[in-house]
């Protein structure tokens, strides 16, 4: 089962550090994971010129062009965001806005995979779960099954708190018990899943 981790932080820092943790924990189960940073990359918002409506492509060839592929292949999704004004960056929020010429060519593409969220901040409580439910929102909205660790410390995903640096971050026991949780959950989901199509 392929799984595509999307790293929203315009550096190779926190983000990409924690969402590499999870996609190394999913690798070592047998799944087959591909990471994307949207560090030193180019990806412009949607510009809502509608040529996807009737060309069934956009025409942004900016790196987008990757993340289509990488989204349409994937059996599992995770979104990983640096809190940037209290929500996700706007790295991520392109390429939620970008999946419209996605869906152009068949609504139902990302239909039924399964969904997790990972928001890291340099504050403790610097809009962690307002950045999950951005995500979550968007699962919702293009019926992606979102996943969480559950109550008692994972409500809506895993979440951090970097202090602003690669070395604090990897102290942050909670934040990587909510990962470890929510990594549980998204597994068992996927598991789920593969023994269904079997
Ligand atoms: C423009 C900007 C806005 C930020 N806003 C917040 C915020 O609202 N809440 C928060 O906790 N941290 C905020 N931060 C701090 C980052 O989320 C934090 O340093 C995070 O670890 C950065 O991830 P990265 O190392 O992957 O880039 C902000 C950082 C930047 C650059």
């Amino acid at each position: 089962m392929k799984i595509y981790g999307i790293s929203g932080s315009p550096r190779d820092d926190t983000t990409q550090y924690v969402l590499n943790e999870a996609l190394e924990s999913l690798k070592s189960d047998g799944f087959d994971v591909k990471l994307f940073s949207c560090a030193n990359k180019s990806i412009a918002p949607c510009m809502h010129c509608d040529y996807c409506l009737t060309h069934k492509e956009c025409v942004n060839k900016d790196d987008m062009v990757e993340v289509y592929e990488g989204l349409k292949q994937a059996d599992g999704l995770i979104f990983a965001t640096p809190l940037h004004s209290g929500g996700i960056s706007s790295e991520i929020l392109s390429i939620f806005e970008r999946t419209r010429a996605l869906e152009a060519v068949d609504i139902n593409l990302l239909r039924g995979k399964i969904g997790m969220s990972i928001a890291i901040g340099g504050d403790r409580d610097g809009g962690q779960s307002s950045a999950h439910l951005q995500i979550i929102t968007y699962y919702m909205i293009h019926g992606i099954i979102p996943v969480s660790g559950g109550g008692y410390g994972a409500n809506l995903g895993a979440s951090f708190w970097s202090q602003d640096s690669l070395e604090k971050i990897k102290e942050d026991e909670y934040g990587f018990e909510s990962l470890e949780r929510t990594l549980k959950e998204f597994k068992n989901f996927l598991n789920t899943i593969r023994v269904k199509t079997k």
